[in-house]
């Protein structure tokens, strides 16, 4: 490969990761989810995960929160929680009550930095039932 060559593969890739991150944060407005078959929590938010188990319909919660990730989160922080590196990787998040606690502090508050949005405050777009819902799931794949 000659360097003319050389310096324009460069260049596409370049153009290549800034597409993914451009594409990886488009600003798509969060879908609502359907939590129909989970007990509804009211406005006041709990502290911890209502749906862990030993709460019976636990499966149908990780089921509807992977869904609600896949639509909602997946496009920064990785399909299946994933990672590419962009934001977090969520299987890491920590399992029970402190995890909660983090979980439920960003998905109201999002995540700004020097005034940019890094993450949109999620729970203005979906409900605490469908948060809680995604946290199962998360908490279903969680690795160390
Ligand atoms: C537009 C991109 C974007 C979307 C969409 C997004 N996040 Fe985030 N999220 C981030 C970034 C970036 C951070 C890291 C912020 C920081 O370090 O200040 C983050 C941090 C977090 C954290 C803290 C993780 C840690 O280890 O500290 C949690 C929890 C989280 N996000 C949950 C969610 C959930 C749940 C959804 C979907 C309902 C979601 N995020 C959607 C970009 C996003």
């Amino acid at each position: 490969m000659n360097k003319k060559n050389a310096v324009r593969s460069l260049m596409f890739l370049a153009s290549l990761s800034v597409t993914g991150f451009a594409l990886a944060h488009g600003d798509m407005t969060p879908q609502a989810v359907n939590t129909d078959g989970l007990e509804p929590l009211g406005k006041e938010w709990r502290d911890e995960n209502p749906y862990r188990p030993p709460y019976a319909n636990n499966k149908l919660a990780v089921e509807i929160g992977a869904t609600a990730y896949n639509q909602n989160c997946a496009r920064c922080h990785g399909l299946e929680a994933k990672s590419g590196g962009i934001a977090p990787d969520l299987r890491e998040l920590e399992a029970g009550a402190e995890g909660d606690e983090w979980f439920k502090e960003r998905v109201i508050n999002g995540a700004v930095r020097d005034g940019a949005v890094y993450m949109p405050k999620m729970a203005d777009f979906i409900s605490q039932e469908g948060l809680w819902a995604i946290r199962s799931y998360l908490e279903s794949v969680h690795v160390e």
